[in-house]
């Protein structure tokens, strides 16, 4: 008697828990999945689906319902409450999930939607894993007041602490909105569909009444404005799936925590000469090229992956691995504004080499510099202090740094280029780098301008100095002289070069003088 009583409760139970899970993979019932379909967006669960190693997600809060009881939304509880949280492996490597579900109040965030986000937040942070959020969100569910708000700062903080010890990835995948953007901004990187996903804090209607702009979601806040104008978004991708497939790829390159290092891939040592490299730079030295074929030719076949590729074009960064290892590459970048830094190439660079030194990625920088780009404008939105994030950033970061100056190193920019001075532990130049103050031309006509103007021929008298001062210092053997630089290299060679170096700053150990944190210039 006693067991049957048991048996027929237990078959009740089972019942109520498979209609409990059938009405949370619906969401927010068929009509708003197939909404979702027509816009061209999957549901949360499709993109954990294609996210997630087959069969390894294990789903956490599935039946959690939100507390709401005010504008008629305590009569539609829907569980999971519009987001799916959990864990599985990616690639065979544990990782925290949390995916949006836009079918319910539109992935809009209530007190408990943030509880869930910040469990699995709690979980990636003491188990050391990266942390992974697909995003479809209306922002703080209005209907919950400052409860939901409060969720949002509970998530904000998590994201400020989990920053630095383990990778955080955003992946925008609808119209997020308010508090849906401030938690992938503290986050390390953002990826962004083309036409279905757009960021603001407040949307086009806001806009219209507190500015008078008429824009659309599309130009304010789409996946090419915040690619290309606002820097906000590191990639772009023309649909979910591919998006989806890049976060994977990216996973490949970290990590999963501050403690240990990224995957090594296997790698024999076969015929690493590159001969392509000697005739890449062309022999006029103001000509542009794509520092992405130097890029190609050191890296390990087919593994760069450029990261923030339409933002200050005139620098390049991404990962890439040499003899399998993974390294973050800093590149300027001839082909764009003859590769000058400026307020937004100092700016994504530092980033990058901060998520680098965060993460034990070692750094390799290739040096093709002109100076910093002058005017007011510059100088006017700081680019004093924007520029020196990427002196300080170099600077603070312990990972091996390994520099080549491929052509030109001048002035300010040569010091902040990952100098020997400010911690490279192995700096190469190719034969023809120009390491000077300034260009031959500029500092002839300033030192000799005298000479110059009292010379029967003045521009025979220019030349000459020039030509003078380029023969004197327009080389790289006075920098290799002073130690500055460590070797001057045949371009061929740098792979090897490099390969060997990267190898022999394996075990490097820096400790840095005891603080709570550094000043960045912000
Ligand atoms: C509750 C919301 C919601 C929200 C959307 N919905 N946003 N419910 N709280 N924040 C609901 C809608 O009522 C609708 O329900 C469903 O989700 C789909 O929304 P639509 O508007 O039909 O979709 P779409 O046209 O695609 O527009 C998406 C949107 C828009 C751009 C996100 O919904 C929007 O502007 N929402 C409000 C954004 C906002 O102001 N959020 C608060 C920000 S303040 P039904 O039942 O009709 O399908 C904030 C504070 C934190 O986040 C600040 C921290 C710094």
């Amino acid at each position: 008697m006693y067991l049957n009583f048991n048996i027929d409760t237990m078959e009740k139970q089972i019942e109520k828990l498979n209609s409990k899970k059938d009405q949370a993979q619906l969401g927010g019932g068929q009509k708003r999945i197939d909404d979702q379909h027509k816009k061209g967006k999957l549901t949360a669960r499709e993109r954990l689906d294609l996210l997630m190693d087959a069969g390894s997600f294990e789903e956490i809060g599935m039946f959690v319902e939100h507390r709401g009881r005010d504008f008629g939304i305590d009569k539609e509880i829907y569980p999971g409450d519009g987001v799916v949280t959990g864990y599985g492996t990616i690639n065979g490597r544990i990782v925290y999930v949390f995916s949006q579900d836009f079918t319910v109040f539109g992935g809009s965030l209530s007190e408990t939607h943030a509880g869930k986000i910040c469990k699995i937040m709690d979980l990636a942070m003491k188990n050391g894993a990266p942390v992974i959020g697909l995003n479809d969100s209306g922002g703080a569910r209005i209907q919950e007041g400052v409860v939901s708000l409060g969720g949002y700062a509970d998530i904000f903080y998590r994201n400020t602490i989990a920053s630095g010890v383990v990778p955080q990835i955003s992946a925008i995948l609808g119209p997020c909105a308010g508090g849906a953007v401030y938690s992938p901004a503290i986050t390390d990187f953002i990826m962004m569909v083309e036409h279905t996903s757009y960021m603001f804090v407040t949307g086009p209607n806001v806009v219209k009444t507190v500015t008078h702009e008429d824009v659309t979601s599309e130009e304010l806040g789409g996946a090419q404005a915040h690619a290309t104008k606002s820097g906000v978004t590191h990639f772009t991708y023309p649909n979910e799936v591919e998006c989806i497939a890049s976060i994977k790829k990216l996973l490949n390159y970290v990590p999963q925590n501050c403690d240990e290092q990224a995957p090594v891939y296997d790698y024999t040592e076969g015929h690493e000469l590159r001969e392509k490299l000697n005739t890449i730079i062309p022999a006029n030295p103001n000509q542009p090229y794509d520092i992405r074929e130097v890029i190609t030719e050191v890296v390990d076949t087919e593994s760069f992956f450029e990261v923030h590729k339409d933002y200050a074009e005139n620098i390049v960064v991404g990962f890439a691995r040499i003899g399998g290892r993974s390294i973050g590459v800093v590149a300027n970048q001839p082909a764009v504004l003859a590769g000058v830094l400026d307020i937004n190439s100092s700016k994504k660079g530092a980033r990058f080499v901060r998520f680098c030194d965060c993460f034990n990625i070692p750094l390799l920088t290739l040096v093709d510099v002109p100076g910093f780009l002058p005017g007011t404008d510059q100088e006017w939105h700081g680019i004093i202090t924007n520029g020196a994030k990427l002196l300080y950033a170099f600077s603070e970061a312990t990972v091996p740094k390994i520099t080549v100056i491929v052509r030109k190193a001048y002035g300010g920019a040569y010091d902040v280029m990952n100098s020997k001075h400010i911690g490279a532990d192995m700096n190469y130049a190719w034969p023809n780098a120009e390491i000077a103050v300034v260009g031959a031309k500029g500092a002839a006509e300033i030192i000799f301008k005298r000479e110059i103007s009292a010379a029967p021929d003045p521009a025979a008298k220019l030349k000459e100095v020039v030509d003078n001062y380029a023969e004197n210092f327009a080389h790289p053997y006075k920098a290799a002289a002073r130690g500055f630089v460590d070797e001057v290299i045949e371009p061929s060679l740098t792979r090897i070069k490099l390969i060997r170096a990267f190898k022999m700053t394996e075990n490097k150990a820096v400790k840095l003088p005891r603080k709570k944190h550094g000043n960045i210039p912000l």
